[in-house]
């Protein structure tokens, strides 16, 4: 047995439990190192389909496909032993039929070894959310603004500005909690929203621009780390990314021009036998 098979990873019914009380911490990771770093602090890591815009370059994540997620859910599967590893599905892979979503949702499951996946959950969701549950698969739902549906939307504003929508979006997130969802992630909604859809599902929410109204919280991790100039409202970027490698690409170019670098310290030397 090898010495990760020891760790205890956290589990579905232990984040379940975390309805109300400590809040739940919660990470976008795309690749093995950056898993290994954030895994200590993390009580769930996603691997989100954002990975199409912050690592892919696309200008929405409607292009990301399955077997994208799978090798990045393999990466981050590497080295994340603690947190629950939850990998998003992307679009066109789960909206058709409870069928093609299990087709899919399995070999996420089975390839990349995580332990949940994530569907955004219009109103169309909750029979995929039981087939999947009830077929061995945990699914942690997504409501709110839902950046699969930028182009129906026009854009990743903030979702619930008329009474209508944000009725949907609290009944969207008690179908998905009915069904059978572990987690639901509350994305760009007003405190007020937020509060309304914590008080009213069981399960623990999640919210990324959606307040301190939720029970747990995610940001996207090189959105946070400050690697991007322009950044939603709603981020805090906890660290300067951005200058540390425009920095150290800029040392190291002038140094490389000046032939300061490789110096002998970087240099090998064998002693002639
Ligand atoms: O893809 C992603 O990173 C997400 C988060 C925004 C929650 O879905």
């Amino acid at each position: 047995m090898s010495a990760q098979n020891h760790v205890r990873r956290m589990t579905v019914p232990q984040i379940m439990a975390r309805k109300g009380g400590e809040p739940i911490v919660c990470l976008t990771a795309y690749d093995a190192p950056t898993a290994a770093l954030l895994d200590e602090h993390c009580d769930l890591i996603l691997v989100g389909d954002s990975v199409g815009m912050v690592v892919h370059g696309l200008t929405s994540t409607v292009g990301v496909t399955l077997d994208m997620m799978i090798l990045h859910g393999q990466a981050v599967m590497r080295t994340a032993h603690k947190a629950l590893v939850v990998v998003d599905m992307p679009f066109g892979s789960y909206e058709d039929s409870p069928i093609t979503a299990f087709k899919n949702a399995s070999r996420v499951m089975m390839e990349t070894g995580c332990q949940a996946v994530k569907i955004e959950s219009g109103s169309y969701a909750a029979e995929t959310i039981s087939y999947l549950t009830e077929r061995g698969i945990p699914v942690m739902s997504h409501v709110g603004l839902r950046p699969q549906s930028v182009n129906v939307l026009g854009g990743f504003r903030a979702r619930g500005r008329t009474q209508k929508v944000a009725d949907e979006i609290v009944a969207n997130a008690i179908a998905a909690a009915k069904a059978g969802s572990f987690a639901v992630v509350v994305e760009g909604v007003s405190e007020d929203l937020a509060d309304k859809v914590t008080k009213a599902v069981t399960i623990p929410t999640i919210g990324i621009g959606a307040s301190r109204m939720c029970d747990g919280q995610v940001l996207v991790t090189p959105d946070m780390l400050g690697l991007f100039e322009w950044t939603p409202k709603f981020v805090k970027k906890y660290g300067n990314m951005k200058g540390l490698i425009e920095a150290a690409a800029q040392k190291y170019a002038q140094e490389v021009k000046a032939r300061s670098f490789p110096s002998g310290e970087f240099t090998y030397k064998f002693s002639k036998k």
